[in-house]
């Protein structure tokens, strides 16, 4: 059970709205069991499609007749201007084979799982200087605080320098924040990243770095290697990918595990629950709650219901992984699972590139907050709290808590 009492759910239930934000799993419980395939209007006015069962979520992830291309299929009003346009859809997590095939490889010689994991001493540094900060004990928004994790193992990949992390910190939380895309603030922001991204990746052709974003220049598979254009976009996709999501995954870890004592007190006790006290987070409440818009490439049903082509439809990662079809007793919070299913990364060939560094992310920041303070509490009532609006992120908005490393 989640800590808020479910909102009472009439015929229609509300997508939008404070409750669903601040809790969307009854709406979503609803929804399986009413209306799986759930037809809806965004808030540009087009008709969309909710797809909420595990079964479905997952087939449908994996099924050609549903594409990207928000060029395609999107009117131009919905679409961010053409000056920042080709960074946020020229990459891959926007693009359908064979483009995206070519994009992926060519990523993936660079994100190799030897870099994420060589990457853990230096995780573990960063989250220790961050805990350094908090002191021994105080009062905290922990997005502000260990949340920079992250950000900071982000931009060490790419080569950011340091003095450069605030501009890049304004444009990611701009570009995540689905309320203010096409605004003019978030089209300034993206402009000049654009700009400052394209200078950084001519600074490592001349001079190469031991970073990603310097491995991605180099990189080549049968003499093919990315364009300037394709390495902004993918240095945008892995800012954007990177920062928020993850950020998300250590705050609703740690609102969890104090909303649950008893699993808090059981972790504490069994440290070497941590990889599996993850995954339950990213199951029950993981960062992406539906995977990027996908279009019906052709006329198609799904569990009897018509989509016509072009039809935007929503794939639900968060429903799925509540649905009691594949998860028993889904709507508990419970870090003894074991073989858990969820669709937290997406599944497919868009399945997430950056899974292992999240979860390694996820593993540390918990583990040595844990180790550190001895207790921990949030600082304002549940209810209280604000979390991220939108259809396809999920996580607080901000994590007060109070914390001590020596118990009362
Ligand atoms: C807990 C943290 C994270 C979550 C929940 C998450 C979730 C996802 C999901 C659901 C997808 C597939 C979306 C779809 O099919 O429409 C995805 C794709 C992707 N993610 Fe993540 N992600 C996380 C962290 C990261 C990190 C740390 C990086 C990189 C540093 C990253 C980079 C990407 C990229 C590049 C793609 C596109 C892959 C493709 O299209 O082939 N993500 N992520």
């Amino acid at each position: 059970m989640s800590i808020h009492e479910p909102p009472e759910i009439r015929d229609q239930p509300e997508l939008f709205g404070p409750d669903f934000v601040r809790d969307p799993y009854p709406t979503y419980a609803w929804l399986r069991e009413h209306s799986p395939v759930h037809r809806f209007t965004l808030p540009q006015g087009m008709p969309a499609w909710l797809v909420t069962r595990y079964d479905d979520v997952r087939a449908w992830l994996n099924d050609p007749r549903l594409a990207k291309g928000l060029e395609r299929f999107l009117p131009p009003e919905a679409l961010p201007s053409p000056a920042i346009r080709d960074v946020l859809t020229n990459n891959m997590l926007q693009s359908d084979p064979p483009g995206h095939t070519r994009l992926r490889r060519l990523a993936a010689k660079a994100f190799t799982a030897h870099r994420v994991q060589a990457l853990r001493p230096r995780i573990e540094e960063i989250a220790d200087e961050l805990l350094d900060e908090m002191g021994p004990e105080g009062e905290t928004d922990l997005i502000d605080t260990l949340g920079l994790l992250p950000i900071s193992m982000i931009y060490e990949l790419l080569g950011v320098p340091k003095r450069d992390w605030e501009t890049f910190r304004r444009w990611s939380v701009l570009g995540s924040d689905e309320q203010s895309t096409g605004s003019a603030e978030f089209e300034a922001a993206t402009e000049a990243l654009k700009a400052y991204t394209r200078e950084l990746i001519a600074d490592k052709r001349v001079t190469p770095g031991e970073d990603l974003l310097s491995d991605l220049i180099v990189v080549r598979d049968e003499g093919d290697g990315l364009s300037d254009d394709e390495l902004t976009a993918m240095a945008f996709l892995l800012l954007l990918g990177g920062q928020e999501t993850t950020i998300s995954l250590i705050a609703a870890a740690v609102y969890h595990l104090i909303g649950h004592p008893d699993q808090l007190a059981l972790l504490r006790a069994e440290p070497e629950r941590l990889p599996a006290a993850i995954e339950e987070v990213l199951r029950f409440d993981g960062p992406a709650m539906n995977a990027s818009m996908r279009f019906a490439t052709e006329d198609i049903e799904v569990r009897g219901v018509p989509i016509p082509a072009g039809g935007v439809v929503f794939l639900g990662l968060g429903s799925a992984g509540h649905d009691p079809e594949r998860v028993p007793d889904g709507e508990r919070f419970d870090i003894r699972r074991t073989g858990v299913r969820h669709l937290a990364f997406g599944h497919g060939i868009h399945t997430c590139i950056g899974s292992a560094l999240a979860r390694l992310e996820g593993e540390v920041a918990i583990g040595r907050l844990l180790d550190r303070y001895a207790e921990l509490e949030l600082a304002v009532a549940p209810d209280e709290l604000k979390w991220r609006p939108g259809m396809h992120f999920r996580g607080p908005a901000e994590l007060p808590i109070r914390y001590r490393s020596e118990p009362r």
